[in-house]
């Protein structure tokens, strides 16, 4: 896909990840639809990049944000033609200490807010033929670890549903894929610390948010006929 003027919408958006994200698109050429909870942050990035972008604040596990990103773009910029899941956060502890609101919470933004979008930009896709869904796992789903088993869980079955939903929609012109990152240096531990935990701290060189936007990007850039569905990126020293 050639990314200039294409339009695309990016979910979590104010920091991270996400936000590296929409700068390698942009920087591509590409339109931005940007989400998040914090407006400020993400006025600061409207400001900040060089190509049109538009921003919708709210709470990704608002069932009616999906329909309102879909309605943006289309309001817009007519279309909308990438799809970029990766609003998420992180809450590991023992079972003695564990905040089960906050499990419910990790599983509702982490999981049904990507089946909701997914669905309704899938189907938005197949109707124009063409379309790319990248949805943000992390290599916890491939894993089992103590105390990190919603994660984990939630991780994989982003995992399993982006695949399920790249066979159904592979013949209608719509690429779905995953993109799982191992340890990055983002805010998700700092969002951690404020729910009263202790992140696990490694004497590693972590990735970059910028690595995980160079893949992404790598993967959208990727000719009609090929799916890069898979893509795992650890850091180098990563033990896991
Ligand atoms: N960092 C890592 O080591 C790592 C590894 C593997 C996978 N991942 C995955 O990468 C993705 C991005 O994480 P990150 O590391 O970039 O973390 P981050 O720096 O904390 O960024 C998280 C982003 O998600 C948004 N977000 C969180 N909860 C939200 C909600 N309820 N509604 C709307 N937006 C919400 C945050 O925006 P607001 O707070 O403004 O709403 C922020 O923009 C997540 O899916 C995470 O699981 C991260």
């Amino acid at each position: 896909m050639d990314l200039n003027n294409k339009v695309a919408v990016v979910t979590g958006a104010s920091a991270g990840i996400g936000e590296a994200i929409a700068k390698a698109l942009s920087s591509a050429g590409a339109k931005l639809i940007l989400t998040a909870r914090r407006e400020d942050r993400l006025q600061a990035l409207q400001n900040s990049l060089p190509t049109e972008s538009a921003v919708l604040a709210g709470d990704i596990a608002d069932p009616a944000i999906a329909d309102q990103l879909l309605d943006l773009a289309k309001e817009k910029f007519g279309r909308a033609d990438i799809l970029i899941n990766n609003a998420g956060f992180l809450s590991t502890n023992p079972i003695d200490m564990i905040d089960l609101d906050l499990m419910t919470q990790m599983i509702r933004v982490n999981l049904e807010a990507v089946v909701r979008l997914s669905y309704v930009f899938g189907r938005e896709f197949k109707a124009q033929g063409e379309g790319a869904i990248i949805n943000v796992s992390s290599i916890g789903g491939s894993l089992t670890v103590p105390t990190w088993g919603v994660y984990c869980a939630v991780k994989a079955a982003v995992e399993t549903f982006s695949q399920s939903l790249r066979i159904e929609l592979g013949s209608s012109g719509v690429k779905v894929g995953i993109v799982a990152p191992g340890s990055t240096k983002t805010e998700i531990f700092e969002v951690q610390k404020a729910h009263g935990e202790n992140p696990v701290e490694q004497e590693i060189d972590y990735l970059e948010a910028d690595d995980i936007a160079n893949a992404v990007k790598f993967m959208l850039e990727q000719p009609n006929r090929a799916n890069v569905s898979r893509l795992h990126l650890y850091a180098s020293a990563e033990i896991a």
